[in-house]
């Protein structure tokens, strides 16, 4: 991703800043594409991932949908180019304003949560003389194997409604004029590489679909939601295993005629795609620690904090043929690398083996392309992140 000349491009560039390779965002949509059509499935791109202009201008060019989970995204995705036929508007807590929006937008679906919502949606909907399209999301209890604050598919969890409540809603269906029932909806966690968390998830939706037919309901859309999981150990490996991920589905859900499958990706079609750049402000030794103090932190990428998220760390500086200081036998330190923020837990990483390292060199903290820029904030005032392309290749 990084070649000489693009480590001496940033030389004059204010740092910290997230470096986007449009060139990887395009192979990587390429491989879901052909990997899905391939099934005819439908991909959604879960926008919360990343509301980056360029980046969803890129992934509305191949025809995806759009998986919104605000008002504010609904309408990013309208006005970014997405056919309202093709947004769906998830979330546990849509208001009613974003819920009025939406069906003003007439949006393809609304995935509703819980048997309120629906009434609420209902009436709503009434009010304009509309009939919403929705999907009811069910929980599941499938374990997706991943970091427990990424997961929510299991009972424990605020997603979805449970099955046990199922008769409830297949009542409620019944009752209610304006809601026009499209199908059933999942999502079982994120960052999820084993395979059989969603052969587990094929096999429950199998039942769950049943169980609404034999009462009389015609399930059209199988909605399968997202989660499929990236290396974040090797950030220039290939691109995510589209190939693998859509085939499981290909095999064991049990598809009808007529029926259409629908997933909602987000990490795997972005995070390769970026790297936040940072340049050392500080070294500090001490005699039990170094730290390398960057001057971005939790504020521009907030994963390792929040989730203990490992990001491979690259120090760009230490590999580029013009570097000005003297550092011959590169040899190892460890560091634990940090950002200037005013909190104890504002560590990208502990112990991380780099190059000996010097003030200003550039550092990169890969693969963050997904739920890193969109969940940068303001916390003690800090400048917005700012960002930059690389797109010479396409
Ligand atoms: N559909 C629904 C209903 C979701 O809640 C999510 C993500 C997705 C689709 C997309 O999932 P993906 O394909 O990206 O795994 N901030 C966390 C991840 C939060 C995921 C929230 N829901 C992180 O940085 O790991």
């Amino acid at each position: 991703m990084f070649t000489n000349n693009t480590i001496q491009g940033f030389a004059n560039v204010e740092t910290p800043f997230y470096y986007y390779d449009l060139s990887v965002l395009k192979n990587t949509l390429d491989a879901c594409r052909d990997a899905s059509s391939k099934y005819g499935f439908h991909v959604h791109y879960a926008m919360k991932a990343n509301f980056n202009p360029k980046v969803i201008d890129m992934v509305q060019s191949y025809g995806f949908g759009a998986d919104c989970v605000s008002g504010n995204e609904v309408k990013a995705a309208i006005n970014h180019g997405f056919s309202k036929n093709k947004v769906v508007f998830a979330g546990v807590g849509k208001s009613d304003k974003e819920i009025n929006e939406a069906l003003d937008a007439d949006i393809f679906c609304f995935n509703v949560e819980s048997v309120q919502e629906l009434e609420i949606i209902n009436e709503l909907a009434a009010a304009k003389g509309k009939v919403a399209g929705v999907a009811i999301r069910i929980n599941p209890n499938v374990d997706a194997h991943t970091h427990h604050f990424i997961t929510t598919g299991l009972d424990e969890n605020k997603f979805g409604i449970n099955t046990w409540q199922l008769n409830d809603v297949a009542d409620t269906l019944r009752k209610l004029s304006h809601i026009n029932f499209l199908g059933i909806h999942f999502h079982v966690g994120s960052q999820i590489t084993d395979m059989e968390v969603f052969r587990n998830l094929c096999n429950r939706i199998n039942e769950i679909q049943d169980w609404f037919e034999g009462r009389g309901f015609n399930v059209k859309i199988l909605n399968a939601g997202g989660g499929l999981g990236v290396d974040y150990y090797h950030p220039d490996t290939n691109v995510p295993d589209f190939e693998s991920y859509f085939k499981v589905f290909s095999q064991f859900l049990n598809v009808k005629p007529g029926q259409e499958v629908h997933f909602e990706l987000g990490r795997a079609l972005v995070a390769q795609s970026a790297s936040l750049i940072a340049r050392v402000l500080y070294v500090k030794n001490g005699q039990k620690k170094n730290f390398l103090i960057l001057d971005a932190g939790m504020t521009e990428l907030m994963r390792p904090m929040l989730y203990q998220a490992y990001h491979a760390i690259e120090n760009l500086s230490q590999r580029s043929e013009k570097h000005s200081q003297p550092n011959p036998n590169h040899s190892l330190v460890k560091y634990d690398v940090v950002g200037p923020i005013c909190e104890s837990t504002d560590c990208f990483r502990k112990d991380v083996e780099l190059p000996q390292s010097f003030r200003g060199d550039l550092i990169a903290i890969r693969t963050a392309g997904a739920y890193g820029e969109v969940m940068a904030s303001n916390y003690n005032l800090r400048d917005k992140v700012q960002s930059v392309y690389a797109d010479s290749s396409i």
